[in-house]
């Protein structure tokens, strides 16, 4: 997988059992997997269309580190399946713990607001790439 951003828990970021907020963590994940269906696409025209089922495995607390990553699971005309993890970087040893995962499917949209295919040239690089 590859690193598409980075966040820290701020106290802001937390709901009433001091555990950070699910709604956030999935707003981050949602912001880090169009952001990365959108370098792999070409464009900066991608929505949002499904997010499968999300899994918040481990809490993360203030002042954790949340390194969000993201690979390229399936191509289709217009649409790209993306898997987007978090993972918490322990600062003892640098190791990273998975914390949250999912898949979620980004459209490319025209300026009217539908689907629209993904360039040729892009969506045969990617699909090459998952071979
Ligand atoms: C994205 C959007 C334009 C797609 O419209 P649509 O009428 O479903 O378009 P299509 O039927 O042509 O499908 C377009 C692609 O979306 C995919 N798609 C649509 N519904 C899907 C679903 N439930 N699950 C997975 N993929 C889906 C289709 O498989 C198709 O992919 P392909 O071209 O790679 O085969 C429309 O649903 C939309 O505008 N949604 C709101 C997007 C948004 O605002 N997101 C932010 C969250 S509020």
């Amino acid at each position: 997988m590859e690193l598409v951003s980075t966040k820290i828990c701020k106290t802001s970021d937390i709901g009433v059992n001091e555990n950070l907020f699910g709604g956030t963590l999935l707003a981050w994940m949602d912001e880090a997997g169009g952001n990365y269906a959108a370098i792999k696409c070409c464009t900066p025209n991608m929505v949002t269309v499904k997010i499968n089922e999300v899994l918040f495995k481990k809490p993360v607390k203030v002042k954790n580190h949340i390194r969000i990553y993201g690979t390229v699971l399936k191509v289709g005309k217009s649409s790209v399946t993306i898997s987007v993890e978090a993972r918490k970087v322990m600062f003892s040893d640098a190791a990273e713990d998975s914390v949250c995962s999912t898949e979620m499917v980004f459209v490319k949209i025209d300026k009217n607001g539908n689907a629209s295919p993904i360039k040729e040239e892009v969506r045969n690089k990617l699909i090459n790439q998952l071979k």
